[in-house]
């Protein structure tokens, strides 16, 4: 289990991320992203994009601008309700974010308070300033967007989107005519969002400038239960933890006809399985890491009537976090930006003409990439890297034994053919253990070795990060065998 500073200090020695502007002493909420950290983080979109947008035969990526006017926000209600409680210390003026603070008192989730529960509870439990131990304020709504004044005059009131999901409720429209208007719809939008939290934090986890990988999918209530295959995931059990226990570190397993019973839609339930599957089954989360948080009617965001967070538990962040989150949105943005905008954003399909609503898959890119790190490193004598083989940055590793003999100019010939397929890393330098070292720290999955007995056509050793097992593959056989590794998911211990 990898604590939060030997992650950070993983990722900030191995190329995968580090605190923003960290030369001028780092930018609260902001961190870039290193070699490794890219390539990581890229892998798992592709991943997403592939896994979500081959749930619907007509489900796209599409792209928006991150500045939006006011007025569309205005509409989705982010202008008037996106707020988190801030309190500030009357004293130094110090400032905090309610819930934060009571958390830190009490460790518990503290959502969708009010400030007048706020303000109780701080006085109950007597928090005060942590950092003068002063008197804290009351409580007070704080927008968490970031406001923009567009243009020289900066008359035009613009802010940086909140969230991608607006993106694309703006382009329904087009895109709705453009797709030859079938219900059904899903565009997906990968791109970046940003809020001003008030206290940014535990590292990418809650961060003011971040990624998030959404999924719009447009749809009829009423008939959306049968365009999906519900009945073949039905008696799939689902990881939940109702509302009254996401305090506590546990879960059920619960079928997914029983969440229907309980009044979930079945169209809703299919698509918790379908999250499940992504983390279990693509990702590798252990089971019993993952689950659903369901949100009461005080705590969900305000736009959504139904709304279960996706969790994985993290060692470095304390417990179960939220990595995502399925929300049963209605028709509130497509509604909201019909009144504000006066076009008609109702369809027809078929007999029927509604206002389409929306069912949002919505994840944190970031938060995700920092959720296999945490579950995939495993310090100690060895830093290994756990990753499933397709998302770590470096695929292989092409070693020659030796610096002798011809065997460096005969694994850099197998590294150049690999480039063409995999993303290799050639390595000559320093003794063969400390070679693999530096891979297995990054998460590369496989190494391959060319030693003396390749050059009497007796192929190359394969080694496996996990096990640290080895087999000998034939040269000609060697980038079919990989790709079976890597992309099929054939487990090194059949090939072995
Ligand atoms: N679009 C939902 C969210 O940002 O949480």
């Amino acid at each position: 289990m990898a604590s939060y500073d030997d992650l950070m200090s993983l990722s900030v020695r191995r190329g995968f991320l580090w605190p923003a502007a960290d030369l001028y002493g780092g930018f609260a909420g902001f961190y870039d992203y290193g070699h490794n950290g890219v390539l990581l983080r890229r892998r798992w979109e592709d991943l997403w994009i592939e896994t979500f947008l081959g749930l619907g035969e007509h489900y796209h990526l599409i792209d928006s601008t991150t500045i939006l006017p006011e007025a569309p926000l205005k509409a989705s209600g982010h202008v008037d309700h996106f707020t988190d409680l801030l309190v500030a210390c009357t004293r130094c003026g110090e400032t905090y974010r309610a819930d934060h603070l009571l958390e830190a008192a009490t460790h518990e989730e503290h959502e969708g308070l009010t400030p007048e529960d706020a303000d109780a509870k701080i006085r109950a439990l007597n928090v005060r300033c942590t950092k003068c131990k002063g008197d804290l304020g009351p409580a007070r709504p704080f927008n968490m967007m970031f406001p923009l004044a567009v243009g020289p005059s900066g008359k035009d009131r613009a802010y940086l989107r909140p969230e991608t999901a607006q993106g694309v409720y703006l382009n329904f429209k087009r895109e709705f005519e453009a797709l030859r208007r079938r219900l059904p719809l899903g565009l997906a939008i990968v791109g970046r969002a940003y809020r001003n939290e008030i206290s940014p934090r535990q590292g990418t986890y809650r961060m003011r400038e971040f990624i998030q990988a959404e999924l719009q999918i447009f749809m009829d209530p009423e008939a959306f239960g049968d365009q999906v295959a519900y009945a073949s995931v039905a008696d799939v059990p689902v990881r939940v933890a109702w509302a009254a226990e996401k305090n506590e570190p546990s879960a059920h397993d619960v079928p997914a006809r029983d969440l229907v019973a309980r009044g979930l839609p079945s169209w809703y339930a299919y698509h918790l399985v379908e999250v499940q599957r992504f983390y279990l089954d693509r990702l590798g989360v252990p089971r019993d890491a993952f689950r659903f948080a369901e949100l009461d009617e005080r705590e969900r965001a305000f736009y959504n009537k139904v709304h279960f967070d996706v969790q994985v538990r993290q060692e470095s962040l304390g417990g179960f976090k939220e990595v995502g989150g399925v929300h049963y949105r209605t028709d509130h943005d497509l509604a909201g930006h019909a009144a504000m905008s006066r076009e008609r954003l109702s369809v027809t399909v078929g007999p029927k003409a509604l206002v389409p609503h929306v069912l949002e898959l919505s994840f944190g890119v970031d938060r995700n990439v920092w959720a296999l790190l945490d579950l995939g490193f495993r310090p100690g004598e060895r830093n290994v890297l756990r990753l499933p083989p397709r998302l770590a940055p470096v695929t292989v590793g092409v070693f020659p034994l030796v610096n002798k003999d011809g065997l460096p100019e005969r694994a850099a010939a197998i590294h150049r053919d690999f480039r063409r397929r995999f993303t290799s890393t050639y390595d000559e330098s320093g003794a063969i253990g400390r070679r693999y070292t530096r891979m297995d720290e990054i998460g590369t999955p496989f190494c391959v070795t060319v030693d003396h007995e390749t050059l009497e056509g007796k192929g190359v050793t394969v080694r496996e990060r996990d096990s640290q097992r080895q087999i000998r593959v034939e040269e000609a056989a060697l980038a079919p065998t990989l790709e079976r590794l890597v992309f099929d998911g054939v487990p090194f211990a059949d090939l072995a």
